[in-house]
C-alpha cells in the first residue's frame, strides 16, 4: 500500500518509527516531514498528507502531533478527506468499517510506541464495511466545500 505520513516536532520519533516498521513490512511509505525536533506548525503536515492522498498519490496517510487532534483537524479540511483521530483499538477499527478513514491520527503524547505501531497496522488491515456506512459516508463527502 502506499501510505503518506507526516508529524510534527511532538509526533517526530513516533512517525519515525512508524516509517521504519511500514517501509519494513513492504509498504510504499512517504514521509513528508516534518525533518527534525524543530518547533513546527502541525496543520502544514496535516495538509501535506491530505492532499497527498486527495491527489490519489498515497492510498493511506498517517499523522502524528502531541495528541492526535490538531493534525487531523487541518486534515480534514482537505476535500476528501476522512482524518480520524485514534486512542485504541475499538475506536479505530470503527473508524475503517463505519467510517472509511482514509487518514489516521495518532497523539505520541498519549500513546506509547507499540501500541500506537499496533493501531496503525490495525488501521491499515481493516475493510469498510459499506452497506448502510456507506450512504453515511457519501453524505460526509458531500460536506466537502460547504461553509458552514
Ligand atoms: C504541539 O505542542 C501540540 O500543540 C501539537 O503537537 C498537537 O498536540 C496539537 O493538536
Amino acid at each position: 500500500m502506499r501510505i503518506a505520513l507526516g508529524s510534527d516536532h511532538a509526533g517526530l520519533k513516533l512517525r519515525q518509527r512508524l516509517v521504519a516498521s511500514l517501509a519494513a513490512q513492504g509498504h510504499d511509505v512517504f514521509d513528508c516531514g516534518c525533518p527534525d525536533e524543530q518547533s513546527v506548525d502541525y496543520p502544514d503536515y496535516g495538509a501535506a498528507v491530505g492532499r497527498r492522498v486527495a491527489a490519489g498519490e498515497a492510498d493511506r496517510g498517517i499523522l502524528v502531533c502531541g495528541t492526535g487532534i490538531g493534525i487531523g483537524m487541518a486534515a480534514n479540511k482537505v476535500p476528501g478527506i476522512r482524518a480520524a483521530t485514534v486512542y485504541d483499538r475499538f475506536t479505530t477499527q470503527m473508524a475503517r468499517e463505519h467510517n472509511d478513514a482514509n487518514v489516521l491520527c495518532l497523539g505520541a503524547r498519549v500513546l506509547d510506541e507499540t501500541h500506537a505501531t499496533e493501531l496503525a497496522d490495525l488501521f491499515l488491515t481493516t475493510a469498510f464495511g459499506g452497506e448502510r456506512h456507506a450512504r453515511r459516508v457519501d453524505k460526509i463527502n458531500q460536506l466537502d466545500g460547504c461553509s458552514a
